[in-house]
């Protein structure tokens, strides 16, 4: 399916306000990648479709899930919008007709983040996080260093994100806590080495 195909059949099914992001992160993975020699064409669909799960509401999630044979874990069951993840993985496929496993990673893993991530899977967490209709203090900063640096700007994503679920109570998912593992631990060792 082309891209533009795909814009129609996501315009149909979102929001207008989340289908604008989406084309803003869309953009945003399309600069990230370019500055990292990352394939494109793949990190625009998948920050195109990060959110298609969006296309349930999130009450439903559950059920949904549940009707569809996804695995549900434990934080999920106790936080349903993090299931919008992977339903999207499922909608990807199903819907959009695609089968290329590193868009579909991107997609999987832009609410949680995970440890051993591919360079397009942090692209797309990243612009899911800094495209410009965002706004944080210290965003313009975030993104200049999400050129510069993806780890470096990854490290500060997890920090900020657990940051904010702790600030309003909100579960933490595993995922997450050991993707901000991962690269603390390495920081740690290199500094250890000097
Ligand atoms: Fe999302
Ligand atoms: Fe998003």
């Amino acid at each position: 399916m082309e891209l533009v195909q795909m814009k129609e059949l996501l315009k149909a099914s979102l929001p207008v306000k989340r289908y604008e992001h989406s084309l803003a992160v869309c953009e945003t993975a399309r600069e990230f990648a370019l500055a990292h020699d990352v394939d494109v064409a793949k990190a625009e669909i998948s920050g195109l479709l990060h959110d298609c799960g969006r296309e349930v509401s999130s009450r439903d999630n559950l059920d949904k899930a549940a009707e569809l044979g996804i695995e549900v874990d434990k934080i999920e069951r106790n936080q349903p919008i993090l299931l919008h993840a992977k339903l999207g993985v499922y909608y990807a496929q199903k819907k959009y007709g695609i089968t290329d496993k590193t868009i579909l990673e991107g997609i999987l893993y832009h609410t949680t983040g995970a440890p051993h991530m591919s360079k397009l899977a942090k692209v797309v967490y990243l612009a899911d996080l800094l495209e410009p209709t965002r706004s944080f203090p210290g965003i313009e900063e975030m993104h200049e260093l999400a050129k510069m640096d993806l780890e470096k700007a990854m490290f500060k994503a997890y920090a900020q994100t657990i940051r904010y679920l702790l600030e309003y109570d909100l579960l933490i998912h595993p995922s997450c806590i050991a993707g901000y593992n991962e690269i603390a631990i390495k920081y740690k060792k290199k500094k250890l080495a000097r």
